[in-house]
């Protein structure tokens, strides 16, 4: 076979360039010997700072990892094949799986071919139970790989642990997250209640201006994991996090906030009032819903009326569908001005 053969001092060099001329031969690894490294490749040229030799020895082979299709073809039929859904949710090294009731039984053969199919996830878990409760909370399975139902995530350059039945959380909502991230202007102190294991604190913490960012969470659990993170994240200086119910916790913080996000899709509405007593006149408040969007307009309409009552009208910034709860249903964020 061909090969690149040069001195090991400029192997990285050599290695960029070969990469970049796609002359590296796909199938193969190089090979270190006696001070040399031989780049096995896929076609005759001319390589700066190498020596393109014929060598004798064979290169090992680079082991590639099987697509999905081929690793179920003959197992699932060709309508079984269309059923599965291919983008599943990864949470760190767990793959969240969801397959239709027509494949249950064969879940966990569907399951091993997602862990051969992934070499970044350790664990494959199905839903069992969907997000319920005051705390959100799932429950999951173990179907295939190690037996853990805890990961660390990385999203908008911050770590998360959690753990997918104690704490909430969706991976979906990285871009979200950006989004709010991004409307921080420099010195805000931000209220984000319903914290969770905290990943809205961590992300705006770490990629915004924000003076302060406070997180409220009623799950004990969820607060243990949101400690860490922010220890994990060395956030300590730009967070505080508070393990309770917002309605009796925020009163008691002594100060008013730039801006409070409310990410409780099912009752965030009903906590209005808690909000808009500390938010600063100007202040956005980000309020997240669940909805179809035939009712988008009117939820508006509705939310403007509740913050009319309270003594502190809004205008409605934005109506922004970020996430889709089911076929026609939208996870929806009313980005709202506070007027006074
Ligand atoms: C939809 S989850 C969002 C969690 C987190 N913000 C995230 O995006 O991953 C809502 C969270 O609100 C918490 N929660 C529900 N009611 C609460 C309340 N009255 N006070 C504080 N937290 C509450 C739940 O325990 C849950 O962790």
């Amino acid at each position: 076979m061909l090969a690149a053969a040069t001195e090991l001092r400029h192997a990285e060099q050599v290695r960029k360039y070969l990469s970049a001329k796609k002359l590296l031969h796909p199938d193969f690894l190089p090979v270190k010997e006696l001070g040399f490294i031989y780049f096995p490749l896929a076609k005759k040229a001319a390589v700066p700072s190498a020596k393109v030799v014929l060598v004798k020895f064979s290169f090992p082979a680079k082991k590639h990892q099987p697509a999905l299709d081929d690793l179920l073809k003959g197992k699932l039929t060709v309508r079984e094949l269309t059923l599965l859904p291919r983008s599943q949710e990864i949470v760190g090294n767990l793959l969240i799986l969801e397959i239709p009731p027509e494949l249950e039984k064969k879940e966990k053969m569907i399951a091993e071919a997602f862990l051969q199919a992934n070499k970044h996830v350790a664990t494959i878990v199905r839903k069992q139970r969907m997000h319920g409760g005051v705390y959100r909370l799932r429950k999951v399975r173990i179907l295939a790989g190690k037996k853990t139902k805890e990961a660390v995530h990385q999203e908008n350059g911050v770590k998360l642990k959690i753990h997918l039945e104690n704490t909430y959380f969706s991976a979906r909502l990285a871009n979200e997250r950006l989004r709010i991230a991004q409307q921080v202007k420099p010195g805000e102190e931000v209220l984000v209640m319903f914290s969770g294991a905290a990943p809205y604190p961590l992300v705006i913490a770490k990629r915004s201006p924000a003076k302060m960012v406070y997180g409220i969470e009623i799950n004990p659990l969820a607060h243990r994991y949101a400690i860490e993170n922010v220890a994990l994240n060395k956030l300590e200086k730009k967070i505080r996090i508070f393990q309770g119910d917002v309605r009796e916790v925020v009163p008691k913080i002594r100060k008013k906030f730039d801006r409070v996000v409310m990410p409780l899709p099912k009752t965030g509405e009903e906590f209005l009032d808690v909000t808009l007593r500390k938010a600063k006149p100007g202040a956005i408040v980000h309020l997240y819903a669940f909805l179809e969007e035939k009712y988008f307009a009117a939820e508006a309409k509705k939310i403007k009326e509740i913050c009319k009552q309270q003594g502190h009208p809004v205008r409605v910034l934005r109506t922004v569908p970020c996430g889709q709860f089911s076929p026609y249903v939208f996870r929806v964020c009313f980005d709202l001005k506070v007027l006074r």
